[in-house]
């Protein structure tokens, strides 16, 4: 690894508190970064080294802390005061990294309105050379018109090799497992087709409600903080083709053709093959609409359901549903492969589960013991947990000091995500919202939508 000096724009917010700087220490932890690493933390405040550190330590969420470890990781840490719309202060930050022969990554834990500014900031004071990586948070834009407008701005300062668009769901383990099966066994490969699968199933589910993000997600949604990047990203992966490459280009080359694949929402299928929902108050939790920050009659949704299809010959005829929603009745993220059923043979399951529990599972027909011939359905799960395996933040975090683009997306990716969902886009506004008590599994429309077609929703061992 290279010497580098890491810089956090957005260092007192809530992802750099619950996310990167906890991810960081970890790293720090396990001896995986250099000895001469630094961290410039910015943010607006005009905080003192000294004052920053209080904050980190009230407010950052650390897992098994070392006392001493963490004193020696906090002296790596330096607070600078930035304005992220004022010149001077760049220089300043310029001025305090000198003339080290590091790499410099600089993370953008910030409003995506501020990304363009501050990228011509860093320009204007040279801090944008080959040995500067940038690495944004999501959401780029809000649609396909303001995604581009970001991506071809920051491309006037930043080569597309030096930005690192990150997906924390691309950091997680069962996620990257996801090609790793898919490539190395020929058990799956084989049947991985319309010939063999009937329909796939993405869910993620959080029993989480907006928490402190009201202002932000009341802007957002489901279908734009969730729906348009995770589970997207997800679907690629489990859809595209396998390059005979694995390199980091081959693989975003296959995942953007797949995401261009997808077929597009005319508007019969914005009717009949969209869900948008908002929880109502059930079972003691707030409705979205009593949540803090949350606008008087807010149309925004919080459950997104989509059946989505691609034209590729691998992929005619096979739906993908695709849902989540928050303030669910359980928490869980999965991916359902439904293998074809035939006469007197029942259909077999693949379950990729990122969580609560990192697991592989399938389902298979077995002897029933007490019969001869009678069969029942039993799980063959591999439990992909381990102890050596990295949470998203640190993994991407490392990579992106690494120089590792492999899990991070490209624009044209993103742009080919925000292309499919702009027909939808142009009316979400007005169109139908439906409604989903609080902890539950989401409006009843949501199950037409899959057993109007014949088939159902897996929600796993979590009862209905
Ligand atoms: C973020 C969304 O990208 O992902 C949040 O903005 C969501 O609204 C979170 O809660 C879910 O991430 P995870 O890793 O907890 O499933």
């Amino acid at each position: 690894m290279r010497d580098f000096c890491f810089v956090l724009f957005g260092a007192t917010g809530d992802l750099a508190m619950r996310k990167i700087f906890p991810a960081i220490y970890e790293a720090y932890k396990k001896g995986l970064l250099c000895e001469k690493a630094r961290f410039i933390a910015t943010s607006r405040s005009a905080f003192d080294n000294e004052t920053f550190l209080q904050e980190l330590e009230a407010k950052a969420k650390i897992h098994n802390c070392n006392e001493k470890q963490w004193k020696e990781f906090t002296k790596k840490i330096h607070y600078l005061c930035i304005d992220l719309n004022q010149m001077q202060d760049f220089q300043a930050l310029k001025e305090f990294l000198g003339d080290e022969n590091e790499d410099l990554i600089i993370y953008f834990s910030i409003s995506p309105e501020f990304f363009i500014k501050a990228c011509e900031n860093l320009a204007s004071v040279s801090l944008n050379g080959s040995k500067v990586r940038i690495v944004l948070e999501k959401p780029l834009g809000v649609d396909l018109k303001s995604c581009q407008e970001i991506n071809n701005q920051i491309a006037k300062h930043f080569k597309e090799e030096q930005i690192y668009r990150i997906d924390h769901y691309l950091g997680k383990q069962s996620v990257q497992n996801i090609l790793f099966l898919r490539a190395y066994n020929l058990l799956f490969s084989s049947v991985w087709d319309k010939e063999h699968i009937d329909f796939v199933e993405i869910s993620v589910f959080e029993t989480l409600g907006v928490e402190a993000r009201g202002e932000f997600y009341d802007n957002m949604g489901a279908l734009r903080d969730m729906l348009q990047n995770h589970i997207l990203q997800i679907l690629s992966l489990v859809a595209m083709k396998i390059p005979q490459n694995l390199d980091a280009n081959s693989i975003r080359e296959a995942k953007l053709k797949l995401l261009q694949s997808l077929k597009p929402l005319d508007k019969k299928a914005l009717q009949t093959q969209v869900i948008k929902a908002q929880y109502t108050a059930a079972k003691g939790c707030k409705g979205y609409l009593e949540e803090s920050n949350i606008k008087a009659q807010s149309q925004t949704e919080t459950f997104v359901a989509i059946k989505a299809e691609i034209l590729d010959t691998n992929w005619l005829g096979v739906p993908f549903y695709l849902r989540t929603g928050k303030r669910m009745a359980h928490s869980f993220a999965h991916i359902v492969l439904h293998f074809k059923s035939k006469p007197n043979i029942k259909a077999n399951k693949l379950i990729i589960s990122l969580q609560p529990k990192n697991e592989l599972c399938i389902k298979v027909q077995v002897k029933e013991a007490l019969t001869s011939t009678q069969t029942q359905e039993q799980a063959l799960v591999l439990n992909l947990d381990n102890q050596a395996s990295m949470q998203p933040y640190e993994s991407l975090i490392l990579d992106a000091i690494k120089a590792n683009a492999s899990s991070f997306n490209h624009k044209e990716e993103l742009e080919a995500a925000w292309q499919w969902l702009d027909p939808l886009l142009q009316t979400w506004h007005t169109s139908k919202l439906c409604y989903y008590p609080a902890l539950s599994f989401g409006p009843k429309e949501a199950f037409e939508l899959i057993e109007n077609d014949g088939f159902g929703w897996y929600n796993g061992c979590f009862e209905l």
